[in-house]
């Protein structure tokens, strides 16, 4: 059981969400990614008495942990473990119907950097595997044993943003043909070496982006938001919410232009609502999170 400090999680634009989504009771509410319920929580408490709530996540630890913060709303909530980029096939097999609003806050919750184990931090020796849903197939040291050179520096460089993916894929190359390379530590170590010191970036870990992009690959995170954003609008009510929290700029374009692209969408935020000051001092993980909000057409 995780201690009550892993259990700390503050969710980000948690104010903000609620002024955009306006979760009254009698209405069904959908969270894309429960994480560890905080928004679950907040849209649950705002729809009371009688408000749904439908929420997704594909980790069943977080799901655990969740369940323990929203038995209070038994009856009045349903968490179901899959995909959210299957959210559309899953209202219609449940015969749920058109809901009145959807949260996503997509990429990694505390739980899954700071509880550790899966190898998502570089600050830690662990095994390199980087699924959320663990019942996923191919793990991080899967694609660093199998793809190629040019595979892996296309990973690097696009879901990286890493200008040297280059030189750390033909790194990663020449080390695998020394030793099986399944850990962290061993996969930082690799980067640190491969970058000469003089283009080491002042403000974060040299292997931070090559760790962003082994994730986005091993989880096929961009994918899923835009399949998400393509089938979802159908199940939308007329007027309902559509708020997406990202923290990349990869992310936060996908949801832009979606959001601009599609004919039933009306965009309610024309720039993403940031923190503030007093959000990021509390909880500096909100200092990169971007807010978009958009309305299904009457
Ligand atoms: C940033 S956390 C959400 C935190 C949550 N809003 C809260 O207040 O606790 C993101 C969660 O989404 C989940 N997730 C990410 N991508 C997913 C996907 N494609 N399908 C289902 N869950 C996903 C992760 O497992 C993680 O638990």
């Amino acid at each position: 059981m995780p201690s009550s400090a892993e259990r700390v999680h503050i969710p980000v634009l948690l104010q903000e969400v609620l002024h955009f989504l306006q979760p009254k009771s009698g209405g069904v509410y959908v969270d894309g990614t429960l994480g560890l319920a905080g928004h679950s929580e907040a849209i649950l408490q705002a729809s009371s008495p009688d408000g749904r709530l439908i929420a997704f996540d594909w980790d069943d630890r977080a799901i655990a942990l969740a369940e323990q913060s929203l038995h209070k709303y038994a009856g009045r909530y349903q968490i179901i473990r899959r995909n959210f980029a299957e959210i559309p096939e899953s209202l219609k097999e449940q015969e749920i119907g058109n809901v009145d609003g959807l949260l996503l806050d997509v990429g990694l919750s505390s739980l899954q950097l700071d509880m550790g184990g899966r190898g998502f931090s570089f600050l830690q020796d662990e095994p390199l595997d980087m699924r959320m849903d663990t019942r996923r197939e191919i793990s991080a040291k899967d694609l660093l044993a199998n793809c190629s050179e040019e595979e892996l520096a296309d990973i690097l460089y696009y879901y990286g943003e890493e200008k040297q993916a280059r030189k750390i894929a033909a790194a990663i190359v020449e080390r695998r043909k020394k030793e099986r390379i399944t850990t962290s530590k061993q996969l930082s170590n690799i980067v640190v070496k491969a970058i000469p010191r003089r283009f080491h970036p002042k403000k974060i870990h040299v292997a931070t982006k090559t760790f962003q992009g082994l994730r986005i690959a091993v989880n096929t995170e961009l994918e899923n938001l835009s399949v998400l954003l393509e089938g979802v609008t159908a199940h939308l009510k007329p007027g309902a919410r559509l708020c997406v929290i990202t923290f990349h700029s990869l992310e936060d374009r996908i949801v832009k232009n979606k959001f601009r692209q599609h004919s039933q969408l009306e965009v309610v935020t024309s720039k993403p609502v940031v923190a503030s000051e007093e959000e990021i001092r509390i909880n500096p993980r909100s200092r990169s999170a971007k807010l978009r909000v958009a309305t299904r057409r009457v």
